[in-house]
C-alpha cells in the first residue's frame, strides 16, 4: 500500500486528479470506478479544470459508480447520480451513455445487482477504482460487518453514515435506509485502487484500516490485501497514524526514483 501524506485537502485533489488523467491519457477507453460524498469533489473540480484546458478527453471512458441510495429517482436532487451528472459527467465530456450506476429504483433488486457485475465484467473490469472511506471505515456502502468477499447488493447503513450524510438533506430522517452497493470483492477486483481521505474526521478509521488488523470491522482494511493501493491523505486525517514519518520517508524515495533520469 502506497500512503501519501500530502499538506492539505486541495493537494490531495491535485494529485487525485493528476493519476485519473494519466490512466486516462494513457488508456482513453479507460473503464473508472467512481465515488459520490465530499471527499472527491474537489478532485472532480480539478478533473473538470483539466477537461477545459483540453489536457483530457473523457468521451471513451466507461465509469461504474460505487453506489445509490435505495428508493430515490435517478433525478432526485440528492441521487448519487444527480450528483455525478453536477459535478462530473456532464461538465468533463463524459459520454453518458457509458456512465453507469447502480438502480436504487429497480424493481428487482437481485437482478439489478447480478447485471451490474456483469456489466463490469463485460466492460473488461475496472482499470482505475476511487474511494472515500466513511468514519466507521466502510468503502462504498459496504460497512462495518460486510464479508470481505461480498458483492453488488443492498446494504442497510449504519445510523452513523446517515448521520453523516445528514449534511446533504434537510434532516437525518429523510436519509434512506437503504442502499445498492458494490461489494469489497467487487472492488478487490480493479487493477489499481485510489483512496482519498482528508479532515480529522477520518483520522481514526484511516489508522485502523491502514495500520490494524485486516478485519470485516473496518471494511476497507481489506485493501491491505490488494497490490496496487494508493492512499492519499491529509495532514489531518493522517494524524493518528503510527509510521507517518516512515511513509513520509518511503514516499520521498518512491518520488525520487520516479523523477530521477533513466538510464
Ligand atoms: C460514496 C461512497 C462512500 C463515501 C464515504 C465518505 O460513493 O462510496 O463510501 O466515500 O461515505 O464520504 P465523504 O467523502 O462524504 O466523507
Amino acid at each position: 500500500m502506497r500512503v501519501v501524506i500530502l499538506e492539505d485537502a486541495a493537494a490531495v485533489a491535485q494529485r487525485a486528479a493528476e493519476i485519473i488523467c494519466r490512466q486516462v491519457q494513457d488508456n482513453p477507453q479507460s473503464v473508472l470506478g467512481l465515488a459520490t460524498g465530499g471527499t472527491p469533489l474537489a478532485t472532480y473540480r480539478c478533473l473538470v479544470q483539466r477537461y477545459e484546458a483540453d489536457e483530457v478527453d473523457f468521451s471513451q471512458v466507461t465509469s461504474f459508480n460505487l453506489d445509490e441510495y435505495v428508493g430515490l429517482p435517478k433525478d432526485h436532487e440528492q441521487s448519487y447520480s444527480t450528483f455525478m451528472h453536477q459535478n462530473l459527467f456532464g461538465k468533463a465530456g463524459f459520454d453518458l451513455n457509458k456512465c453507469f450506476l447502480p438502480d436504487g429504483t429497480a424493481e428487482n433488486f437481485e437482478a439489478a445487482c447480478d447485471d451490474y457485475e456483469r456489466r463490469i465484467d463485460d466492460s473488461g473490469g475496472i482499470d482505475l477504482q476511487l474511494l472515500g472511506i466513511g468514519t466507521d471505515g466502510h468503502i462504498a456502502f459496504n460497512e462495518p460487518g460486510s464479508s470481505l468477499a461480498s458483492r453488488t447488493r443492498i446494504k442497510t447503513l449504519t445510523e452513523r453514515t446517515r448521520s453523516d450524510n445528514a449534511r446533504f438533506f434537510d434532516s437525518v430522517d429523510q436519509v434512506p435506509k437503504l442502499s445498492i452497493t458494490v461489494g469489497i470483492g467487487t472492488i478487490l477486483d480493479s487493477d489499481r485502487i485510489l483512496l482519498l481521505a482528508t479532515g480529522k474526521s477520518k483520522a481514526s478509521a484511516v489508522r485502523s484500516f491502514i495500520e490494524g488488523p485486516v478485519s470485516a470491522n473496518v471494511p476497507a482494511s481489506a485493501l491491505q490485501m490488494h497490490p496496487k493501493v494508493t492512499v492519499l491523505l491529509d495532514e489531518d486525517s493522517a494524524g493518528w497514524l503510527v509510521r507517518a514519518d516512515y511513509y513520509r520517508e518511503v514516499e520521498q524515495v518512491q518520488r525520487e526514483l520516479e523523477t530521477s533520469p533513466k538510464s
